[in-house]
């Protein structure tokens, strides 16, 4: 059957004390809403509902180009309500397939084995074993084993509240038969609500098998209720990406100290060593060693390039055979080719280093050109901005920049040329000279040191 996935976003998470709403609160970096949109991506669905409602048009606008139909749920009246908001969007004879909002790690793999499980005759659960079941809707089950209903922790009387097994929400029905029971759902429980969960004894009734798919680990359908869990989340998504990682062959220092926030491709025998961010998409060669605390976002690092320790690194992108920092900032568009050097408190913006190119020390280049096997002295600097308008600088290939050189933008550096110490270049250089501006050096004769009076 053809498949609808229905998201529930319109609750407002109150405990999260919060003035932003919680499905738009960030999970390693994105909101938690973005994690469940890519799960259902995951699924080539026919059609995705989103069911939104507190924080209203912010929610759909954090996702612009989500390609999903958004459902308004003016008030909250439950989650069975949530879903009847949905319900016209959805032809019969598909699955229909509901998700949370605030329930970010359920695994694509997981869903799969949801949806199979549901069909006319049939519709599944997804449940968990907790240790620690409170709040949770419980899975009764008859004496012969099956699924009888959901009671809400609630609602649950004292022997209902000591079953383990819990209602993780996702759930996976035929659409026909779900909107006939979403139509007789009754509001006449503890909390007032229109429960989801009360379908499950309408199909019972009908005489639809009931099949529960147990997660295989709790954190994949764990909520987010509070900052609490939202961290304790987290946790689990750092250590599942760390696994995923570690098992294609990169070497991490500390599992628990490491994070990576979005897709990370890697060569072979990758070392990286603690308190190291990746965010966005991340690529690195083979053999890339990464010094500790360095953060890393949307770049490329090319094979046996080390970066040594405290740098960020952002949008730029790294040849092999490179060294880079200690304490090095990298920034969008800067572009090293192999066998470059960028040393201590350098910055490089929006500049091309090539081949052997060295800046070791206290520099910063923006929107520079910087040729082959170039040496920049420690303190240059590209006088790249009048104020008004950024301006380019080119160094020509083998050329030696003495330290605690201004180069005022737009300049051009011949190739081969020699700058002197201290110089403030203003005017193109011709190549294979020495070139420098300074003045005379003076010593007074008959200077004597001002004494106290
Ligand atoms: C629900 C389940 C419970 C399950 C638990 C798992 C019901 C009645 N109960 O309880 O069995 O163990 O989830 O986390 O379904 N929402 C709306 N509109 C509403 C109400 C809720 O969109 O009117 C959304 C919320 O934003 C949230 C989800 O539905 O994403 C669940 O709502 P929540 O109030 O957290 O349900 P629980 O009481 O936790
Ligand atoms: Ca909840």
């Amino acid at each position: 059957m053809p498949l609808s996935v229905v998201i529930l976003a319109a609750g407002q998470g109150k405990r999260m004390n919060s003035d932003l709403p919680k499905v738009l609160q960030p999970l390693a970096g994105r909101p938690l809403l973005g994690h469940v949109l890519d799960a259902a991506r995951g699924l080539e669905a026919a059609a995705t509902c989103v069911v939104y409602g507190h924080g209203g048009d912010q929610v759909p606008a954090a996702f612009p180009d989500a390609g999903v139909r958004w459902v308004l749920q003016a008030e909250q009246h439950g989650t069975g309500h949530a879903v009847a908001q949905a319900m016209p969007q959805v032809p019969d004879d598909h699955l229909v397939l509901v998700l949370y909002g605030d329930v970010p790690l359920v695994q694509v793999e997981t869903l799969s084995k949801l949806i199979a499980e549901a069909g006319e005759g049939a519709i599944s659960i997804l449940s968990v074993m907790l240790t620690d079941p409170t709040g949770y809707g419980r899975v009764v089950r008859d004496g012969a084993g099956s699924v009888a209903r959901i009671v809400e922790h609630k609602d649950a009387n004292t022997k209902e509240r000591a079953i383990h097994e819990c209602n993780s929400g996702v759930m996976c029905a035929p659409a026909g038969r779900l909107r006939e029971w979403l139509g007789a759902l009754k509001n006449d429980n503890s909390q007032g609500e229109y429960y989801l969960t009360d379908v499950i004894v309408a199909a019972v009734r009908s005489g639809l098998k009931v099949r529960a798919v147990i997660a295989p680990t709790a954190a994949e359908v764990l909520g987010v209720n509070d900052r609490l869990q939202l961290a304790e989340l987290e946790t689990a998504y750092r250590r599942q990406r760390a696994v995923e990682l570690m098992l294609t062959g990169v070497t991490i220092v500390d599992p628990a100290r490491f994070d990576a926030r979005g897709p990370v491709s890697v060569g072979r025998d990758v070392y990286v060593d603690v308190n190291v961010v990746f965010e966005g998409r991340v690529k690195l060669g083979d053999r890339v060693r990464i010094g500790p605390n360095v953060v890393i976002s949307d770049s490329e690092i090319g094979d046996d390039t080390e970066i040594l320790a405290n740098c960020v690194i952002d949008r730029a992108v790294v040849g092999p055979r490179c060294k880079v920092g200690p304490f090095a900032r990298l920034r969008p568009e800067a572009l090293l080719h192999e066998d470059v050097h960028v040393g201590n408190f350098v910055e490089v913006k929006k500049s091309e280093l090539k081949r052997g190119a060295k800046a070791n020390h206290l520099t910063y280049l923006g929107d520079a050109t910087i040729g082959e096997k170039v040496n920049v002295g420690a303190g240059t600097i590209t006088c790249n901005y009048d104020g008004v308008n950024k301006w380019r600088t080119e160094i020509g290939d083998g050329s030696f920049i003495g330290s605690g050189t201004m180069l005022v933008a737009p300049v051009k550096v011949g190739a081969g040329s020699t700058i002197g110490a201290g110089s403030t270049i203003t005017r193109d250089t011709p190549g294979d000279k020495l070139t420098l501006e300074r003045s005379k050096q003076v010593t007074i004769p008959g200077w004597k040191r001002p004494g106290k009076k």
